[in-house]
C-alpha cells in the first residue's frame, strides 16, 4: 500500500484513485528538478471548466461523496485587473470538514476557497502576473479560475503586513509568483507541500523556539502529517534526539522507516505515558505540538522547567469525530487545554504559538533554507498526492480515513 525508503529525496504516495475512481494505492517519487520556467505555455483553448461544489451541509462530521458536485462552466472571462489561471495542484487542509458544515464558510453550492494552490498563469490583464507564470495562490476544486492581485486575505486571515505585501507584490500573503530558481529545483507538488506552510511553519516555529542543539531530546506531534514531517526532519538534520507520533503501530513505523527519527510511538497506546517516559527519561526540551488534546497533555507533563514549546495547531480537535471529548474541547487554532497551561506557567516554559504569516515577510529565507535541506537530502517532501479533477470528492474523503501520509494535495493538471 506504500512506498517509504528513507534514501529517496522525497516521499510521495499518488495516484489514490485510478481512473475509473478504484481506491488503490500506487506510489511514486517526485522529480527532485523539474524545470517548470521559461516553458512555453500552449494558450487556452477550452470553452468551459470543472468546478465541484458541495450539494449539502456536512452534518456530525459524516462527509462522504454525495456532499460534492461537478459543475461544467463557461471559462472566466477576465476582466481589466484579473489573471486567468489553470490549477495545478491544491493541498487539502483537515478543516475542510468543518468548513463544509452547517456553520462553515463554504455554502451549498459553493466550492470552498480556500485551498493553497499552485498554478500557471493563462492569461493575465493584472500586471503583477504575467502569461506562463507558476504562482501560489488560494484556489477553489476547480480547473480554472480568475484571481486577482488585488484579491485580499479570504476566509478569517488576517491582512498581510506591508512588508509581505511588498515581497508578494500582491495584497495577499498567499499570492505570489514562484521565483525561477524555486521552479527550477521543485516540483509544483513540492512547492506546495513544503512550501505552502508545512515546510515554512515548521522552519519558523523551530527558528523562534530558539536553536535546536544536539543535546536537545524534541517530541513532534503530528508526524505523519505535513508541518510534524517536517519539524522532525529538521530537527534531525540539527543532530537533536527526536521523537514522533503516529496513530497506530503501522503509521509510527511509516515515521521511524521514512523521516529516520530516533522513535516513533503509537499515540493510541494504553501505554503511552509508560512508553513516553522510557522514550525522556531526563524530561523534554522542546515539544512541536500541532494537535493538542491528550497527546500534548501527556507530554506537556514530561516537559523541563524552562523548556521550549511550539504550538501551531489543533489536529485532534479537527479529526475528531465524537463530541464532548477533551479534543472537541480544546481551541480550534492552538490544542492546549488549560493543564497544559498550568505546566507552561509553573515550569517558565518559552511558548510560541502563531500562525506562519505572522513571518511571512520571511518567506525567501525559509525556502532557501528548506530548498538546501532538500537539495542536500536532508527533508524529503512528504505527500499523498490524488490526481484528476474527478477524483475530488474521494481524495477529499479520503483526508479522514487514516490513509493519508504528509499533505494531502489533489493534482488537476
Ligand atoms: N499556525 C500555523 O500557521 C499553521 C500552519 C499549518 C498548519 N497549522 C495547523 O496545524 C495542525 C496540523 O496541520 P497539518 O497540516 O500538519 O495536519 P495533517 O497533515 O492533517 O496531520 C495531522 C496529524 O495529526 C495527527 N493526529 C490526528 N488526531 C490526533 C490525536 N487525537 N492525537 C494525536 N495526534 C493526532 C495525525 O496522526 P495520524 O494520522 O497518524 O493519526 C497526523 O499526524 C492543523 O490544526 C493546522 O490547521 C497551523
Amino acid at each position: 500500500m506504500t512506498t517509504q525508503n528513507s534514501d529517496q529525496k522525497s516521499v510521495s504516495r499518488r495516484g489514490l484513485f485510478g481512473a475509473a475512481g478504484k481506491a488503490t494505492l500506487t506510489a511514486g517519487i517526485i522529480a527532485p528538478f523539474r524545470r517548470l520556467g521559461g516553458v512555453a505555455w500552449a494558450a487556452e483553448t477550452a470553452k468551459t471548466y470543472k468546478k465541484w461544489v458541495i450539494t449539502k451541509p456536512v452534518t456530525d462530521n459524516k462527509i462522504t461523496t454525495e456532499h460534492f458536485k461537478m459543475l461544467e462552466l463557461p471559462m472566466p472571462q477576465i476582466q481589466q485587473g484579473q489573471t486567468l489561471i489553470k490549477v495545478k495542484v491544491i493541498n487539502i487542509h483537515s478543516g475542510v470538514r468543518s468548513r463544509m458544515g452547517p456553520k462553515g464558510s463554504t455554502k451549498v453550492g459553493d466550492t470552498d476557497m480556500y485551498n493553497y494552490g499552485c498554478a500557471e498563469v493563462l492569461q493575465s490583464r493584472d500586471r503583477t502576473f504575467k502569461e506562463g507564470d507558476i504562482i501560489a495562490c488560494l484556489a477553489g476544486w476547480q480547473s480554472h479560475q480568475a484571481i486577482s492581485s488585488n484579491d485580499g486575505p479570504q476566509v478569517g486571515y488576517v491582512p498581510p503586513s506591508e512588508l509581505v505585501k511588498e515581497l508578494n507584490g500582491t495584497n495577499s500573503p498567499w499570492s505570489y509568483v514562484f521565483r525561477p530558481v524555486m521552479l527550477k529545483m521543485h516540483t509544483p507538488e513540492v512547492l506546495m507541500d513544503v512550501f505552502g506552510t508545512s515546510g515554512t511553519t515548521a522552519y519558523f516555529g523551530l527558528r523562534e523556539c530558539g536553536p535546536l542543539m544536539p543535546s536537545d531530546k524534541v517530541a513532534v506531534a503530528g508526524t505523519t502529517g505535513s508541518v510534524g514531517a517536517m519539524v522532525a526532519q529538521i530537527a534531525k538534520a540539527k543532530g537533536s534526539y527526536v521523537v514522533g507520533f503516529g496513530g497506530g503501530p503501522e503509521r509510527a513505523k511509516w515515521v521511524t522507516d521514512t523521516l529516520g527519527i530516533n522513535k516513533a510511538l503509537d499515540y493510541r497506546a494504553a501505554d503511552l505515558d509508560a512508553q513516553l517516559k522510557a522514550a525522556f527519561p531526563d524530561g523534554i526540551d522542546v515539544y512541536s505540538d500541532g494537535v493538542g488534546g491528550p497527546l500534548s497533555e501527556s507530554i506537556a507533563k514530561l516537559m523541563k522547567p524552562n523548556s521550549r514549546y511550539l504550538s501551531y495547531g489543533t489536529s485532534a480537535a479537527f479529526y475528531d469525530d465524537k463530541p464532548g471529548t477533551t479534543a472537541q474541547q480544546t481551541g480550534r487554532i492552538f490544542g492546549m487545554t488549560d493543564s497544559v497551561f498550568k505546566i507552561i506557567q509553573e515550569r517558565n516554559i518559552k511558548l510560541e504559538a502563531w500562525q506562519v504569516q505572522a513571518h511571512y515577510q520571511d518567506r525567501i529565507e525559509a525556502e532557501n533554507y528548506l530548498s538546501q535541506l532538500i537539495n542536500t537530502g536532508r527533508l524529503k517532501p512528504v505527500n499523498t498526492v490524488v490526481e484528476g479533477i474527478d477524483n475530488v470528492p474521494k481524495g477529499i474523503v479520503s483526508q479522514y480515513e487514516s490513509n493519508v501520509y504528509g499533505k494531502l494535495q489533489l493534482k488537476f493538471a
